[in-house]
């Protein structure tokens, strides 16, 4: 539940949203049972539980939603929230209220949660999306999005009662790696090299250098710029660069394929890994500077990330694609990724909002 659409980037991890109560609420949460409160450090492992229980074929560990929300989400969390029961102290239902990274409409902000199966139909979920409609407005945001999976008729339930509306669709793809082959990398790679294009990793740059780093964030930063988004574009800082991808168990700087132009590098493949799914790469960003696009770059660097795959035991590969990115799902298709399953945006105009400044988070 508790998973940002990260940044539009190749790569998603799907959110499961809020999971609905019912299409027909018959009650609200009854408080006298459960307490609607902050988010605790304790209850990430309870939020994955959440998470997997609602989305089984996305788990995430508690370790990957801390290092989420504690670097790519520091600074763009305006609440967390958690429902417990009063009594047990279980955690049953937990949202958050957020602005996307890399956007940088202070009017717009987001919102996933979810509730734990068992306690659906409880009014749970209307209460932390209440709380968090609420909170939006005092912010001053005028509009709020959430993601539900295409396959969730109670989750698209819950939000078309809400007033939400359809804005847009992206999907997760797969490709097995036995299936796949980049037979093609090695004349590829000599074609580049006839234009002076090496292709290289971030392994062999130096992961560890300060300066290998900070040039791979300036190329990260301006190849950023064309991902679909709404809104105007804010680059990631450095420091949350670095700690995002190369902190953490999510971390493979192993896995980040590079194009360099003489000493510049012009284009970059990157994936992670999830710990709760072991057999899985996680491809995210790919991005070439715009001046060097449509030279077969972007194609050689994820074949350079499924040889890594495959070399290291990975059965699989799953990104994901916003539907407005043709240029990346032509390639991803070119490359035999298939889609598996679609995740709707949808949008809300809040009425009653404040106005006055821009938001900030806590
Ligand atoms: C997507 C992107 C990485 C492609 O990089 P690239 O180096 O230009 O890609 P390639 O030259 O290797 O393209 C390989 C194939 O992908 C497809 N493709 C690439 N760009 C395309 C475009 N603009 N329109 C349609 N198909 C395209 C084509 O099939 C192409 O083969 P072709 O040129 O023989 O037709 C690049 O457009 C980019 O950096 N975009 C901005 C960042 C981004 O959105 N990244 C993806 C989200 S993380």
């Amino acid at each position: 539940m508790t998973v940002v659409n990260l940044c539009r980037m190749e790569s998603n991890p799907t959110p499961s949203a809020i999971s609905d109560d019912g299409p027909c609420r018959m009650q609200p949460m009854d408080e006298d049972r459960y307490e609607l409160r902050e988010f605790r450090d304790s209850d990430y492992a309870a939020v994955a539980t959440l998470q997997k229980a609602n989305d089984p074929e996305q788990p995430l560990s508690p370790e990957s939603l801390r290092h989420m929300f504690e670097t790519i989400l520091q600074g763009s969390l305006f609440r967390n929230v958690a429902v417990a029961d009063r009594h047990t102290q279980k955690v049953v239902g937990a949202g958050a209220l957020f602005r996307m990274p890399f956007e940088s409409d202070a009017a717009h902000l987001w919102l996933v949660g979810g509730v734990d199966p068992a306690h659906q139909r409880e009014g749970i979920g209307s209460h932390i999306y209440d709380s968090l409609a609420s909170e939006a407005r005092q912010r001053g945001a005028t509009t709020l999005s959430c993601q539900v999976l295409e396959s969730s008729a109670p989750g698209r339930g819950f939000l078309a009662k809400r007033g939400f509306v359809e804005r847009r669709r992206s999907w997760r793809s797969r490709l097995e790696v036995a299936s796949a082959s980049w037979s093609d990398l090695p004349s590829l790679a000599r074609s580049l090299a006839t234009d002076r294009i090496e292709l290289t990793t971030l392994a062999h740059e130096g992961a560890r250098n300060l300066q290998v780093l900070t040039r791979v964030h300036g190329l990260f930063t301006e190849a950023a710029k064309d991902v679909p988004r709404d809104g105007s574009y804010t680059p990631m800082p450095f420091d949350q660069f670095r700690q995002f991808f190369f902190e953490g168990d999510n971390a493979l700087p192993d896995a980040w394929s590079l194009a360099k132009f003489g000493d510049r590098y012009v284009a970059v493949s990157q994936a992670a890994r999830e710990p709760a799914r072991p057999g899985v790469l996680q491809q995210n960003f790919t991005g070439t500077l715009p001046e060097f696009r449509r030279r077969k770059i972007g194609l050689a660097l994820k074949l350079m990330i499924l040889q890594y795959a495959k070399l290291n035991g990975y059965d699989r590969i799953e990104t994901s694609n916003d539907s407005l990115n043709v240029p990346m799902w032509t390639l991803n298709q070119g490359l035999g990724f298939r889609k598996v399953r679609e995740t709707i945006q949808f949008e809300s105009q809040l009425s009653g909002a404040r106005s006055g400044p821009s938001p900030s988070p806590t």
